[in-house]
């Protein structure tokens, strides 16, 4: 089967690589994606026959559906993840990194026939606003119904796109992805075909995106992760702005001032939760504009503009509740959404670790029969729920406004036990870029691999920077230099994860992180005050609203403590941290260590 005879479409550039795609990996049918209604009916219905998805009770959770994937392919595989730059120098200590024409020569061989009995879906799609200056298209052909179904909820997609793509004959990633997992003739399918063998690899000069072996979203969803992080970063850093893994919120106070912030912490270390926070202080409002990622631009106003590409939410469920995340909750209680390895209960519906209402039995991630007496988890740590973002009650209007909106502060933050305060600001933006280098967190079960282990991971983007990091840096710096410093936001550091001695977080988080967010506007409107600490400006004693907050105030300066001893301990693993870079990290950051050390008296 050739894709010309039933192909949709008049793009040249389209049709002749999904043209080249089948012929190398010969599915049987190809299903050029619409976007619609009755494509999803179809692709679900197709999706229970096969046991990939269970569909929830429709009084519950309308048109939403329950999947489990194989035990073995839950999270993404950073040891499988490559940059494969032409020269290696490009990709960086932080990376994999493999010859492009080495690596394309294992996966042609891998992708060789492995669409065979599976259908072949092309998704067009565009990350952004397909009315945006230069709209960011993309074009995922994938082998896997569930990836096309969790592609509709997550980026916008289908015939509208491909129209515009068509009138403009525009550009696009090409993204293929398979499954690695062919049927011969009879063949029955599984519910979750995948691969032992896993490759995601990004070739950054020609702006392509190959996937094989693994369903999971942060692997197979192409447009988040490998598109939107790893090749946009390469794309920001040739033409002059940012791709970052960020959050986006909106804040109104009292007053009715609003404030725009992005926060880039770590995979499962609290952005969708302050995304959309519901504020526990009186009279203020969060709104969200997106959950995951931040693509920002300085404008001609000098300011740093910030558009959130994605159209959906792909959030950690566990730990999400009425209390944690309600306008979570609100919007997945809309129906419309895929749950992956969580829990299934006898009347229809899904739970995991933390929800409310907790089942005297349900179904495990994993198949068994689980009760609150079982020693296993019910769904796994890294288990998500994928909706819509349009059904978030609290999106900002500003959402579909392709310009974004201002940013007035960045924050970083990571998972730390000890050492980082609740919060500080940075002393100016090239310090902001030191903190965010040198941000360190604990590890997750959002990647495969050892979990509560602390590394650096600079600006939450160790797994995305799809270059150098050491240049990446560098960018950094460059934006800072040539930008006008008092238009730009102003950098903040926060750690809700902060622990007591008996191991207690200090911090109650959540909704109580609107008094840090309060904090910081009533810093830049230099309504509050700090004191200069050798890390930085901690809020001065008294400042931060702590009204009707059930904690002692010994717990609260515990929380804001700057540790001299902890912070010299970081001292030698932020220079080995560093000297991993060699010639590509800035001087200036080396500046910034020296004067850290001299403000610690290190
Ligand atoms: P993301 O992956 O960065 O979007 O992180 P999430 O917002 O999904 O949160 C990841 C995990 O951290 C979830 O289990 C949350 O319940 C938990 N979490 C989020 N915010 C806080 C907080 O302020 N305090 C504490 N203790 N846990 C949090
Ligand atoms: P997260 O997104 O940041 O919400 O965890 C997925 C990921 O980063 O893998
Ligand atoms: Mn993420
Ligand atoms: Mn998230």
């Amino acid at each position: 089967m050739t894709a010309t005879t039933q192909a949709p479409t008049t793009h040249e550039g389209i049709l002749s690589w999904v043209n080249e795609i089948a012929e190398m990996t010969r599915p049987d049918h190809i299903h050029w994606c619409t976007g619609s209604d009755e494509e999803w009916d179809h692709l679900t219905r197709s999706l229970e026959a096969t046991g990939t998805f269970t569909r929830l009770n429709p009084a519950i959770k309308p048109n939403s559906f329950y999947a489990a994937s194989d035990p073995t392919d839950v999270a993404r595989v950073e040891g499988r993840t490559f940059i494969c730059s032409v020269d290696e120098k490009d990709c960086g200590p932080t990376n994999n990194w493999m010859d492009p024409n080495e690596m394309k020569a294992i996966m042609r061989d891998l992708y060789d026939g492995c669409m065979r009995g599976r259908t072949m879906y092309v998704i067009p799609f565009v990350m952004g606003h397909v009315e945006a200056e230069n709209p960011m298209f993309g074009v995922e052909i994938t082998d896997s119904a569930y990836v096309t179904v969790s592609m509709r909820v997550m980026a916008r997609m289908g015939t509208e796109v491909l129209r515009k793509m068509e009138e403009t004959n525009a550009k696009f990633v090409p993204a293929l992805h398979s499954v690695g997992m062919p049927l011969e003739p009879g063949q029955a399918d599984v519910a979750w075909p995948c691969n032992d063998t896993k490759y995601i690899v990004q070739f950054p000069e020609e702006r392509m995106i190959w996937s094989y072996g693994s369903g999971y979203g942060g692997n197979a969803l192409l447009g988040k992760k490998c598109y939107a992080l790893r090749i946009a970063s390469v794309m920001a850093r040739d033409e002059g702005w940012l791709a970052e893994h960020m959050l986006i919120l909106k804040l109104t106070s009292p007053q009715n001032v609003v404030k725009y912030i992005a926060a880039a912490f770590p995979s499962a270390c609290g952005k969708t939760n302050l995304a959309m926070l519901a504020p526990t202080i009186p009279g203020w409002k969060v709104e969200t504009l997106g959950d995951d990622i931040a693509w920002m631009r300085v404008g001609e106003d000098g300011r740093l503009w910030a558009v959130n590409p994605e159209y959906g939410f792909f959030g950690v469920a566990p730990g999400t509740n009425e209390h944690t995340n309600p306008n979570a909750m609100k919007t997945i209680n809309k129906g419309n959404s895929v749950f992956t390895n969580v829990a299934l209960t006898p009347d229809g519906d899904i739970w995991w670790e933390g929800l409310e209402n907790t089942p005297e039995h349900a179904r495990s991630w994993k198949g068994e029969d689980w009760t609150p007496d079982s020693d296993q988890l019910s769904s796994h740590p890294n288990s998500r729920y994928c909706t819509p973002i349009k059904q978030c009650d609290i999106l900002a209007p500003e959402y579909d406004d392709p310009r974004g909106v201002p940013i007035d502060a960045i924050l970083f933050g990571g998972r730390r036990k000890t050492t980082i305060p609740l919060v500080f600001e940075a002393r100016d933006w090239t310090h902001g870029t030191f903190l965010g280098a040198t941000l360190s967190s604990e590890t997750t079960a959002a990647a495969v691999g050892a979990v509560g282990v602390v590394r650096r991971d600079p600006m939450a983007m160790l797994p995305f920077i799809g270059y150098n990091a050491g240049h990446y840096f560098n960018h950094w710096i460059t934006v800072g230099k040539e930008n006008d410093a008092a238009k730009l936001p102003r950098i903040f550091y926060v750690n809700w994860f902060r622990r007591d001695d008996e191991g207690g977080f200090l911090w109650p988080g959540f909704g109580e992180n609107s008094r840090v967010l309060k904090w910081i506007v009533e810093r830049i409107d230099g309504q509050t005050s700090a004191v200069e600490t050798p890390i930085g400006h901690v809020p001065a004693p008294g400042t931060l609203d702590v009204e009707g907050l059930d904690m002692a105030p010994e717990a609260v300066e515990a929380a804001l403590a700057v540790d001299v001893e902890e912070w010299k301990a970081e001292v030698p693993q932020i220079q080995e941290w560093f000297e991993k870079f060699g010639d590509d990290l800035p001087a200036v950051l080396w500046t910034e260590l020296d004067g850290l050390k001299a403000r610690l008296g290190a």
